[in-house]
């Protein structure tokens, strides 16, 4: 075969291997592998035979053309940068994060004693019904103990719900912007998500309502919502959930409750007598200092967390996060000191934000929302470099905005510190 010709068949190959590595994962199927195999060997004498690059795309792709489809249409969560890989990636002796919105105090000292004494026996697995913790928390919430689902975190008991109740072409409900494991987790399962815009930054649940179809599944709330820090009031929920079908999950997110002090709040668990598609989940992450332990809960009507436990691991609670979690609910004054001490913190902080000028959200939870002129990314890689981890909120759509968790004292003034030495 004449050279030219031979150049013009590479070519040909090369431009269907590009081809291939840009279309859709669906449509990379092995039928297209199997039809470059046939065109490779009638085009390309043997020995001449050359790799095009094609044959090993489909190769090195055939897991993931195997996998489910929804996966490639789902962003990674990215989480806040731990602090070690902080101070190794810029060389730096101290850290501090303030971007996940953690307890920066730690659990009480009775409830470190009870995680030491439950590591004596993490030879043996966890109760996968995680009985005393359930006993605990039935009485303190006044519900059954078969009302409770626990979960590997509040993150986990999200994931429950979608698993549950969502099929593929689906709908689910959410605010724009929300916590994202709501979409990840529906989007997953193959769902439509609808996410509805906050209406100057509070849940406006009257276009919630008008989008909700014959598909819609569940509706997401997070009370209050991460980012925006706002909560729903009580009425404002109660009609809402009225005014909705009874067969669409209400899935109340109420990570921040421990924080919040507004007197019309109200208490969302009270409703689920009444309204059997509610689900409300609270988690030990935030206030109680265990996000490290992951551990958090569902409160539902008995039936909907049997449909929950029954997509549930077995063992997806640890034994020291149960040890851990029955030691916080016997210590609420130390708790009470936290969340007294994250609000007086929170306004030291808006102080000092008034004094810089700097606009900023108050929220009602364990982090507030500040509003900068430099893009939010900017900022964030400016703030890494003094050793301050926030979060950037672009990823949640909002480029001018960073979200900061309250920390101890003097994390808080370092930060204020360094934000007042940037122009930004
Ligand atoms: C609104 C909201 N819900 C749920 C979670 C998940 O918390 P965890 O899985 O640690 O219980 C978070 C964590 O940031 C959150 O902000």
């Amino acid at each position: 075969m004449a050279v030219p010709a031979i150049e013009k068949l590479r070519s040909l190959a090369r431009r269907q291997a590009f081809h291939l590595k840009w279309m859709t994962p669906q449509r990379q199927t092995v039928r297209e592998a199997l039809r470059l195999r046939v065109f490779n060997t009638l085009y390309w004498p043997s020995g001449i035979n050359e790799n095009t690059g094609a044959e090993n795309f489909m190769e090195k792709n055939v897991m993931k053309n195997a996998a489910k489809k929804p996966i490639f249409q789902v962003k990674p969560y990215v989480p806040g940068r731990p602090i070690e890989e902080v101070k190794r990636e810029y060389g730096l002796k101290s850290v501090i994060k303030l971007a996940s919105n953690e307890n920066p105090y730690g659990p009480s000292p009775k409830v470190m004693a009870a995680i030491k004494k439950a590591a004596l026996g993490v030879n043996r697995y966890p109760d996968g019904g995680c009985f005393i913790l359930r006993q605990e928390l039935a009485k303190r919430l006044k519900v059954g103990p078969d009302q409770l689902v626990f979960g590997n975190g509040s993150d986990e008991t999200i994931v429950l719900a979608v698993k549950a109740f969502v099929q593929e072409g689906d709908e689910v409900i959410i605010a724009q912007p929300t916590f994202l494991v709501y979409e990840i987790a529906s989007r997953l399962a193959g769902a439509a998500v609808k996410a509805v815009a906050l209406n100057g930054f509070n849940y406006d649940l009257n276009a919630m309502r008008v989008a909700v179809t014959a598909k819609t599944r569940i509706i997401f709330l997070g009370n209050p919502d991460n980012p925006a820090g706002s909560y729903i009031p009580r009425d404002a929920w109660e009609n809402f959930i009225r005014s909705v079908r009874k067969d669409i999950l209400i899935f109340i997110d109420e990570a921040y409750f421990e924080f919040v002090d507004a007197p019309d709040y109200g208490d969302s668990i009270t409703l689920i007598k009444s309204y059997k598609n509610v689900v409300v989940s609270r988690t030990f992450s935030k206030m109680y200092g265990l996000a490290g332990l992951r551990i958090g809960y569902a409160v539902a009507d008995a039936q909907v967390a049997d449909i929950l436990n029954r997509v549930r691991e077995p063992f997806n609670v640890n034994s020291l996060a149960q040890a851990a979690a029955v030691a916080c609910l016997k210590d609420s004054a130390f708790y009470r000191r936290i969340a007294k001490e994250s609000a007086a913190q929170r306004e030291w902080i808006y102080g000092e934000l008034d004094k810089l000028g700097v606009e900023y959200r108050r929220t009602f939870t364990n982090f507030v929302l500040i509003k900068t002129k430099l893009p939010a990314a900017d900022l964030s890689k400016q703030l890494l470099r003094q050793g301050v981890i926030i979060r950037d909120m672009s990823a949640w759509g909002l480029d001018h905005y960073i979200r900061v968790s309250i920390g101890k004292p003097a994390e808080n003034k370092r930060f204020i510190k360094i934000l007042g030495s940037l122009s930004f």
